[in-house]
């Protein structure tokens, strides 16, 4: 990779050594002992500090804090003991600016959670996150609202594309290191939201029911592995409810599990809006956000009111505070010096590296692309390909320096997310980034409004590239995996007219693509960010040798999937539902293998301009090796992936190990990785288990492509978390 992504020294680049654990925790046990009780309380909840929009709170302009960015979050310090006010923003793929609010203000607006997850690439996680975390404190935030590892567990959840993937450790490897790249310049990060927010359809009411050991095996673990590896100072609590208790007042998920059984040291912090009443503070909630959200300011005077009736205990209280606290001093808020200025010319090299490594070459026939350096003309069709692409919507959205390039309200909907709900597109256009790569040919566009002009255009072009596109936005899903308006049938037009058609598609979830033997090659390139419109023409032209991997399933057809049709959608906003997952640990391709279900394109796979084999596999149980070749003839990358296939007679899928590598044509390279013995386990109330008996793994293309079995015996084997 050109670009220098991780291990440039911090303290070189001006950000202070965060404070040791024990540091942390004996300032925060100092500075707790020194303060009031009205001192406690007021860092204990805050307002979402927007003065325009839905979530106007004029009433604080008359003593608006001299410290306080607008953004997501605000919350004041206590000066005189030198606890800095907590200032947060949007994170998740860049810092956001909602509404407007900070005129004038953008960021680097990195690709997809997707994107991120299908490159396969922990050092492409740090590098995005440091790089918003950079930004974020140069604007004056400390806190990133960013780690979103929720698990994709339905394809139209409208913000899977924020996630990273239906996989617990893809998901919780790259939110780990999402996490300590945004710490590792002195800002908090979180890992949100917790858990099991996997639909956006009445999500303040969807009471999702699972059983403790699917839960613990699948998004649990993903939150476990991206907490225990990232250490994040916060994590964020869900909307919904879980087995009946709102997953932010629920007793069992924060304090049994993240603070008992994980021994979680950093704070609770609510979703915006997702307080309902004070209780929950004794449920293990530390703080409510966006207070104005909620109907009331819980974590003050009700919560006052607890602590005077004895309801909520004393210890508790300084509980709650030593835990901002010390993730405050752990993480260099405290002692925070001026902010180093940032290069905005690196992050963006850094947007486009995350592109090109999660662009996923779906199908490429008769090698199809590359395209030929000499092609004469090629028909670039569908809607917007001549301005931007695509990003999503929701509290994720940002500003890049380049501006959008349209910006369509699209309304509709109920619900506070609806005023969000508009569709935007990052200039850079994909015409304009093929006609600068491909300078002698004749790059001509059509809309694709009507499937006589594209078909027209495609006939007399020696190449049509449609572009397709779904938007998706955070308080939505979508009913089903089609594409929306007419563009299946400006692609069966275009192929119709000229076989030599390649799709690309920008969307947020898999898609059905009724076309999909008909066209030469696809490209999945999610919301490619700001860069998105270079790094597609990049891959198309084979400047870059594709290497992302499907980070989700795409399945055939939702009638085999756990949920044909998602439960309540289309009621009223806050219709209560009860929705029992009874896919579950069985989430994605694990769900696929368990009732032998082929999907339209499996987890983990993406297709290469090169080929690789690997040879030697040797596996223990616990570590694993290989070789890995390049036998091509260009350079390249591919993910190695280690899947537990079964246990004696079960079929029991799961990835176990991965590791993406870089090969040059001709060579090769041992790989060695580790197994998370999670991943073999069941757990229990006793904890993790692995049975005695035989254990079969196997390489994978894809999830669906296997090599053949290797056979281990296991003793049994029993540990706590
Ligand atoms: C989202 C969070 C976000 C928060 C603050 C909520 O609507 O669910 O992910 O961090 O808003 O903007």
């Amino acid at each position: 990779m050109a670009i220098m992504l991780a291990g440039t020294s911090m303290t070189a680049q001006g950000y202070a050594p965060a404070a040791t654990d024990a540091a942390a925790d004996e300032w925060a046990a100092k500075t707790e002992a020194q303060m009031t009780d009205d001192e406690r309380f007021s860092i204990l909840h805050g307002i979402m500090p927007i003065l325009i929009g839905p979530y106007a709170n004029p009433e604080l302009k008359t003593k608006w804090p001299d410290d306080l960015v607008p953004g997501a979050g605000y919350i004041m310090g206590v000066p005189r003991l030198g606890v800095p006010s907590l200032r947060e923003t949007d994170a998740s793929l860049g810092v956001t600016n909602p509404f407007g609010i900070r005129k004038g203000d953008t960021a680097t607006a990195l690709p997809a959670g997707l994107a991120i997850g299908a490159s396969f690439n922990p050092e492409l996680a740090f590098a995005g996150a440091r790089a918003v975390a950079s930004e974020a404190r140069a604007k004056g935030f400390n806190v990133l609202l960013g780690g979103g590892i929720n698990l994709v567990r339905d394809p139209r959840n409208g913000r899977n594309f924020e996630y990273i993937s239906e996989d617990p450790l893809l998901s919780g490897i790259m939110g780990a290191e999402a996490v300590k790249g945004a710490q590792s310049v002195g800002v908090v990060s979180t890992v949100k939201h917790f858990s099991l927010n996997s639909n956006e359809t009445n999500r303040h009411t969807w009471n999702a029911e699972i059983d403790e050991a699917a839960h613990r095996e699948s998004d649990l673990l993903a939150f476990q592995i991206a907490i225990e590896r990232g250490q994040p100072g916060s994590v964020m609590c869900a909307y919904n409810i879980v087995n009946g208790a709102p997953a932010c007042g629920n007793d069992h998920l924060l304090n049994n599990v993240l603070k008992k059984d994980w021994r979680y040291k950093g704070w609770v912090m609510s979703d915006w809006g997702a307080v309902s009443s004070a209780d929950f503070a004794v449920k293990g909630l530390d703080q409510q956000s966006g207070q104005q959200l909620d109907k009331q300011v819980w974590f003050d005077a009700p919560l006052k009111a607890k602590l005077a009736d004895g309801s909520l205990p004393r210890e508790r209280l300084s509980d709650m505070v030593k835990r901002i606290l010390r993730s405050m001093k752990a993480n260099g808020l405290v002692d925070a010096g001026a902010a180093p200025a940032v290069d905005m010319k690196k992050h963006a090299e850094i947007a486009r590296e995350i592109a090109r490594q999660g662009i996923v070459l779906l199908k490429n026939n008769a090698g199809a692309l590359p395209l030929a350096a000499n092609v004469g003309s090629v028909a670039v069709i569908g809607r917007n390909a001549h301005v931007g692409v695509l990003s999503g919507g929701g509290s994720s959205q940002g500003l890049p320096p380049s501006g959008w390039a349209a910006s369509i309200p699209i309304g509709g909907g109920e619900g506070s997310m609806a005023s969000w709900r508009v569709e935007r597109w990052f200039a850079g256009a994909p015409q304009a980034a093929l006609k600068a790569a491909l300078p002698k040919a004749e790059v001509r566009f059509d809309p694709g409004l009507y499937p006589q002009d594209a078909a027209a255009l495609a006939a007399r072009s020696d190449v049509a590239i449609v572009f397709v596109s779904k938007y998706e936005a955070e308080g939505f899903d979508s009913p089903d995996l089609s594409l929306p308006g007419n563009q299946d049938a400006i692609v069966e037009a275009a192929v119709a007219a000229n076989p030599n058609t390649i799709v690309v598609l920008q969307t947020g979830n898999p898609v059905a693509m009724p076309w999909r033997d008909k066209v030469k090659a696809i490209v999945a390139a999610w919301y490619p960010g700001q860069e998105g419109a270079a790094a597609i023409a990049d891959v198309l032209t084979g400047k870059v040798n594709p290497s992302g991997r499907l980070p989700i399933s795409f399945p055939a057809t939702m009638e085999t999937q756990p949920r044909p049709t998602i439960p309540s959608y289309g009621t009223p906003d806050r219709t209560e539902v009860t929705v029992r997952m009874n896919e579950g640990s069985d989430v994605g391709y694990r769900w696929n293998a368990s009732n032998g279900i082929k999907a339209l394109y499996p987890f983990g796979h993406g297709l290469s301009y090169t080929r690789f084999a690997a040879s030697g596999l040797k596996v223990d149980g616990s570590t694993a090796s290989l070789t890995v070749r390049n036998t091509g003839d260009r350079a390249g990358a591919t993910v190695v992936q280690l899947y537990l296939m079964g246990r004696g007679a079960e079929t029991k899928q799961r990835l176990v190990a991965f590791q993406r590598i870089e090969l040059a044509s001709g060579t090769e390279r041992k790989v060695d990785l580790n197994i998370d013995p999670r991943l073999l386990a069941d757990w229990s109330g006793k904890g993790w288990t692995i049975p005695a008996g035989e254990y079969r793994f196997a390489l994978g293309e894809n999830a669906e492509t296997v090599g053949p079995p290797i056979r281990v015996k296991m003793k049994q084997r029993t540990w706590r978390d």
